[in-house]
C-alpha cells in the first residue's frame, strides 16, 4: 500500500496504524484495507479517462474483486459505478447507495430471480447469451424496455492463467462473433430491449499491452455493424484485466499506460468510421484494489525438514486466500514487528488447513521468526475476501479500513455461532446428551 512505512518502533504501519496493534485490537488473521491507496487508484482510472478520452467515460469497479458495503461506498464516493456478477453483489452495491444507472450486471447464467431483481432495480444488464435475451424479453415490463449491453467474445487471446482467460473463442462467456448479425437483428426487432452498448472482457492479470488495443479497435467495428442494423449503441465497455505486481519481478503497465492507448485507438477508429464517440466504460477489479489490501497473520508452529525445507505456519491459509492453491499465485510477505531486521531465512509459509497444498508462499525471504510474530502478506485486496471460504469451519477473518491513523471495522470476524447459523438438525437425528 502507498501509506506503508516503518514507524519509530521499527514496526510496519499502514494508513497511520501500527499493524501489530491492529491485530491486537481486531484479532488475527486480519484483512487490512488502505483507503488512500484505493482512492488513489480510483482517481487514476477516472482522471486518466477524463483527460485522454474526448467523449463521456465511466469507470466501473469490478466488485467481484472485493464486494462489501464499505468498498462499494468508497468506489461510489470516487464517482465510480459498479460491475456486479450476482444478485448478492447487486444487493450489496444497492445497499451501499449506488445509483442503479451506474450498476452493470454481468453473468453467463443469471437466474430468473436475479434478472427480475435487476429489472426492478433499474440497473444495466450485460446480456451474455440467447437464453438470457429470450428470458429478458419475457420478463421485461410492457411500458419500460430493459437497458442492456451485449457481451461478445472477441476471440482475442492473452497469456494469463487458463482459468482467468475469457476472451478467447473457447470461453463460456458472451455471444460468439459468428452470431453477431443474428444478435443485432434480434435485438433491433425487440421493443422490450433497449440495447445501449457492447461489452467484452478478455481476461485478468494481463501484462501485455496489445490485446486491449486490438479489442478496442474490434469493438468499434461492432458499433459500426450495429449501426447497419439501425442500432445506435452509445456505450462501449472494454472490461477489466490489467495485471498488478504481486512480486518485485512483475512489471505490469501502469493504469495510464493501460487506459491511454485504449482511448486513442477508439478515437482514431471512430474518426475513421465517422462514428460519434461512444461513452467509454472499463471495469478494473484487481488493478483497483489488490495493492490496497494486506492480510496480517500470526505465526505459530514451524517444522524444519533438514536439507529440504522449513515450514512456518500461520493462523489462516487457503480459506482466506485461495489464490495460491487455485492459480499457483505468488505473494510476498514481511514481518510487521521485525520490519527492519535482516533477511536471513528462506521458509515456506503454510496455512493451518488439513491439506498439504495449503501453502501461501513458497520460499519466502524473511528475518528469523518466532511464534507470535505478525506476518503480513501483500497485495491481498483482490480476490481474497471475495473468494474466502469456511473450509475446515474456520470463521472468516475480520477486515478493517485504515486512514490517517484511524481503523474502522468493515467486516466483522465470523464466530462459531455464525458457522452453525444455517445448520439444521432434523428432529430424528437429535440425540439426548448423556
Ligand atoms: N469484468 C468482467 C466481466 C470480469 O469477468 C472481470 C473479472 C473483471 C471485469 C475484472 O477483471 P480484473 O480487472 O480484476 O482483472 N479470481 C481470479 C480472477 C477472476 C477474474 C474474473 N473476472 C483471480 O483471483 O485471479
Amino acid at each position: 500500500p502507498l501509506t506503508a512505512r516503518v514507524n519509530s518502533h521499527e514496526f510496519l504501519e499502514i494508513g497511520g496504524c501500527d499493524v501489530t496493534t491492529l491485530v491486537q485490537q481486531f484479532g488475527s488473521p486480519l484483512y487490512i484495507l488502505d483507503e488512500e491507496t484505493l482512492r488513489t487508484a480510483c482517481q487514476q482510472y477516472r482522471d486518466t479517462l477524463k483527460q485522454y478520452y474526448q467523449g463521456e467515460s465511466q469507470v466501473l469497479y469490478a466488485s467481484k474483486a472485493w464486494n462489501c458495503l464499505a468498498v462499494c461506498a468508497i468506489a461510489n464516493s470516487e464517482g465510480l459505478g459498479i460491475d456486479v456478477a450476482s444478485g448478492g453483489e447487486l444487493y450489496t452495491a444497492l445497499t451501499a447507495g449506488l445509483n442503479p444507472h451506474k450498476i452493470y450486471f454481468h453473468g453467463n447464467n443469471k437466474s430468473h430471480a436475479e434478472l427480475l431483481y435487476a429489472i426492478e432495480s433499474g440497473v444495466n444488464i450485460v446480456a451474455d447469451n440467447w437464453y438470457e435475451l429470450q428470458t429478458l424479453v419475457e420478463l421485461a415490463p410492457e411500458q419500460q424496455p430493459v437497458r442492456i449491453l451485449l457481451r461478445l467474445t472477441p476471440g482475442i487471446d492473452c497469456h494469463t492463467h487458463e482459468y482467468i482467460r475469457t476472451g478467447h473463442l473457447d470461453s463460456k462467456f458472451g455471444f460468439d462473433p459468428g452470431d453477431l448479425d443474428e444478435v443485432f437483428t434480434f435485438v433491433s426487432q425487440q421493443p422490450a430491449l433497449n440495447c445501449i452498448g457492447v461489452h467484452a472482457h478478455i481476461g485478468s492479470q494481463i501484462f501485455e499491452r496489445q490485446p486491449h488495443r486490438d479489442l478496442a479497435a474490434l469493438m468499434v467495428q461492432w458499433l459500426t455493424k450495429a449501426a447497419s442494423y439501425g442500432l445506435t449503441l452509445t456505450e462501449l465497455d472494454v472490461g477489466g484485466g490489467l495485471g498488478i505486481n504481486y512480486t518485485e519481478s512483475d512489471d505490469p503497465p501502469s493504469i495510464e499506460e493501460w487506459v491511454i492507448p485504449i482511448c486513442e485507438v477508439i478515437q482514431e477508429a471512430c474518426a475513421a468510421e465517422n462514428l460519434p464517440l461512444p461513452k467509454l466504460l472499463c471495469e478494473p477489479g484487481r488493478s483497483l484494489i489488490a495493492n490496497s489490501g494486506v492480510t496480517a497473520y500470526t505465526i505459530g508452529s514451524s517444522k524444519v525438514i533438514p536439507d529440504i525445507r522449513t515450514y512456518v505456519a500461520v493462523d489462516g491459509g487457503l480459506s482466506d486466500n485461495p489464490r495460491p492453491i487455485t492459480y499457483q499465485s505468488v505473494y510476498r510477505a514481511v514481518v510487521a514487528n521485525k520490519i527492519s531486521a535482516p533477511i536471513t531465512e528462506t521458509v515456506t509459509i503454510a496455512g493451518k488447513h488439513c491439506e498439504s497444498g495449503d501453502v501461501l508462499i513458497k520460499d519466502a525471504q524473511l528475518p528469523k521468526t518466532q511464534p507470535g510474530d505478525i506476518l503480513v502478506v501483500m497485495g491481498t485486496g483482490a480476490y481474497n475476501y471475495s473468494m474466502a471460504s469456511n473450509y475446515n469451519r474456520l470463521p472468516r477473518p475480520a477486515a478493517v479500513v485504515v486512514a490517517n491513523g484511524e481503523a474502522n471495522l468493515i467486516l466483522q470476524r465470523e464466530t462459531y455461532q455464525d458457522l452453525i447459523r444455517q445448520d439444521r438438525l432434523p428432529e430424528r437425528l437429535k440425540q439426548d446428551k448423556e
